[in-house]
């Protein structure tokens, strides 16, 4: 597990350093994402887990239709970006201020569900997965992506260097520290199927898992 205090000025560095791999990071997870659910379906009510500065939940919202937004974080301060990132996309969010571990959320309330780049800090990732399971509706879809220990070395080592020549060196020791600290991803997989989700798929991608789970 690997520990940050996310104070306003991590926050803000992490939103204004990330912003320029959008496209390459989030706008490319939210596309492997939508083509797993029905975005012709309106207003489906979409839970973003540790939101972070919203950036996957504004580009998976830019493909479905009329969507409700729900964002979670631990951090008031990242709350506050994710939210004027939806308003200056066009967005109204629900924030949600909580621990992962303990959403403040309704049982089977979601029909999509993201939790990308958080288990690998998280307390206690068991508790994360069962308020996954707990919060999606009976068949809804849930999306897990983080760092997949020990898979996709020479991968994570070009992304440092790219981080570390396009943005700053601090950043790219926090992306080394935190992939180093991610979990394995199959037994992550383990822990999706130990709650009761129907379906379970792991895929390995590069430096990261994604698993899709379906209530
Ligand atoms: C590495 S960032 C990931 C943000 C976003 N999901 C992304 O991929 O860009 C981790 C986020 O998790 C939040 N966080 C850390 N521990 C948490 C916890 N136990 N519960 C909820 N959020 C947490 C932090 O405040 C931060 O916004």
């Amino acid at each position: 597990m690997v520990e940050y205090e996310w104070t306003q000025e991590l926050c803000e560095a992490y939103a204004n350093n990330l912003r320029p791999m959008i496209k390459y990071d989030h706008q490319s997870w939210a596309v492997k994402i939508a083509a797993q659910i029905n975005s012709k379906e309106k207003k489906l009510k979409y839970l973003d887990i540790a939101t972070g500065p919203g950036f996957l939940q504004v580009q998976l919202a830019n493909l479905l239709k009329e969507p409700v937004l729900y964002a979670q974080d631990s951090s008031e301060f990242m709350l506050n970006i994710a939210e004027k990132e939806a308003v200056d996309s066009g967005y109204e969010i629900e924030k949600i201020l909580s621990l992962a571990e303990e959403l403040k959320i309704e049982d089977n309330s979601m029909d999509i569900v993201t939790c990308k780049q958080l288990l690998h800090e998280a307390q206690s990732p068991e508790k994360v997965i069962n308020e996954v399971f707990r919060v999606t509706k009976q068949g809804g879809k849930a999306f897990i992506i983080d760092f997949d220990k020990n898979r996709g070395k020479v991968a994570a080592r070009m992304a440092k260097i790219f981080i570390k020549v396009t943005t700053n060196k601090d950043i790219a020791n926090n992306f080394w520290k935190s992939y180093k600290g991610g979990l394995d991803g199959k037994i992550v997989e383990e822990m999706v199927k130990n709650t009761g989700f129907s379906k379970v798929v792991y895929v390995k991608s590069g430096y990261n898992y994604f698993i899709l789970a379906k209530k």
